[in-house]
């Protein structure tokens, strides 16, 4: 039996069958601004943890044609190589195109998923060394869920740090729980040991360390917190993922360091990868 649809039947004819679509298998909402999700996996979708790939919904049909298109945006998995699933972690635009209506996605409903992943923040682009920096602030933190959750991670590198940096305590939820939950992995567990550090910073409320990692960075109080020595290119590696300004900026400190941009096709030691937003 037909169920009954509110568009016309021109409109109805003119709507294609949903592409690359995946099933979504949960959701968490972290605030009213910050969500999380898992999808199915296409089994031929292979990537590499870091990586992002475009995801998205069918948007509004048009006022007169009644053709639909998909409105798509660029997300990083949170999720790593190995997961059945896939993961994401979205910010809530009330307003934005999309997270204005992905954002009451329920488990069982259809995200399309572009299975093209691509990306700059994966161990490929980075040039040996002992220390591996992950900087991000707000939801630039996904891709460092999954490379924290990627074997190849301590295989690599002698000691993580994690740094991340938000307007507000609620919004490090995410990330807290993430970081906690490696130790008790069953397949990274017993590598991660002791090796992941975890620096959580907040600009706009009280927390245990206040301010940009930026301005932490050049005044040297991360490392005296963490009791680490200062960023050498001979030693210590970096990965960024924020805004364009957080981006921006923190290329600069790093590069006070001595650190050297790197890519795909020229590893050297630090990339950085714009958090997408809509
Ligand atoms: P601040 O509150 O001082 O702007 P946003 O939500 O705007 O993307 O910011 C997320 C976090 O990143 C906030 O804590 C914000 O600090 C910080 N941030 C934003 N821009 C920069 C920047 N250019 N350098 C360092 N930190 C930044």
């Amino acid at each position: 039996m037909n169920k009954a649809v509110s568009v016309t039947d021109s409109a109805a004819r003119a709507v294609p069958s949903l592409p690359d679509a995946q099933t979504v298998t949960s959701v968490r909402h972290w605030t009213d601004k910050l969500f999380s999700f898992r999808v199915t996996r296409p089994a031929s979708l292979r990537f590499r943890s870091g990586e992002f790939v475009m995801i998205g919904l069918m948007g509004d049909p048009h006022p007169e044609t009644g053709k639909q298109k998909p409105l798509l945006r660029a997300y990083s998995i949170a999720s790593p190589a190995w997961d059945d699933e896939l993961e994401f972690y979205s910010i809530k635009v009330q307003d934005g195109p999309l997270t204005s209506k992905l954002q009451h996605i329920q488990p069982g409903d259809e995200i399309i998923l572009r299975p093209k992943p691509v990306g700059t923040l994966v161990h490929d682009a980075l040039l040996p060394g002992k220390r591996l920096w992950f900087f991000a602030t707000g939801t630039g933190f996904a891709p460092f869920a999954s490379l924290l959750r990627e074997p190849e991670t301590y295989e690599k590198f002698d000691e993580v740090v994690i740094t991340h940096t938000c307007r507000d305590v609620a919004e490090l939820a995410y990330g807290e729980e993430l970081v906690k939950s490696l130790k008790d992995d069953p397949l990274i567990g017993e590598m991660v040991e002791d090796k992941v550090r975890y620096y959580p910073t907040t600009t706009r409320e009280d927390s245990p360390v206040m301010g940009r990692i930026t301005t932490l960075l050049q005044n040297g109080t991360v490392f005296a917190d963490l009791d680490l020595p200062v960023i050498d290119p001979e030693t210590d590696r970096a990965m960024v993922c924020g805004s364009l300004g957080f981006n921006k900026d923190i290329k600069e400190v790093l590069e006070g360091f001595g650190l050297v941009e790197g890519a795909n096709s020229d590893p050297q030691h630090y990339v950085v990868e714009k958090a997408f937003v809509d």
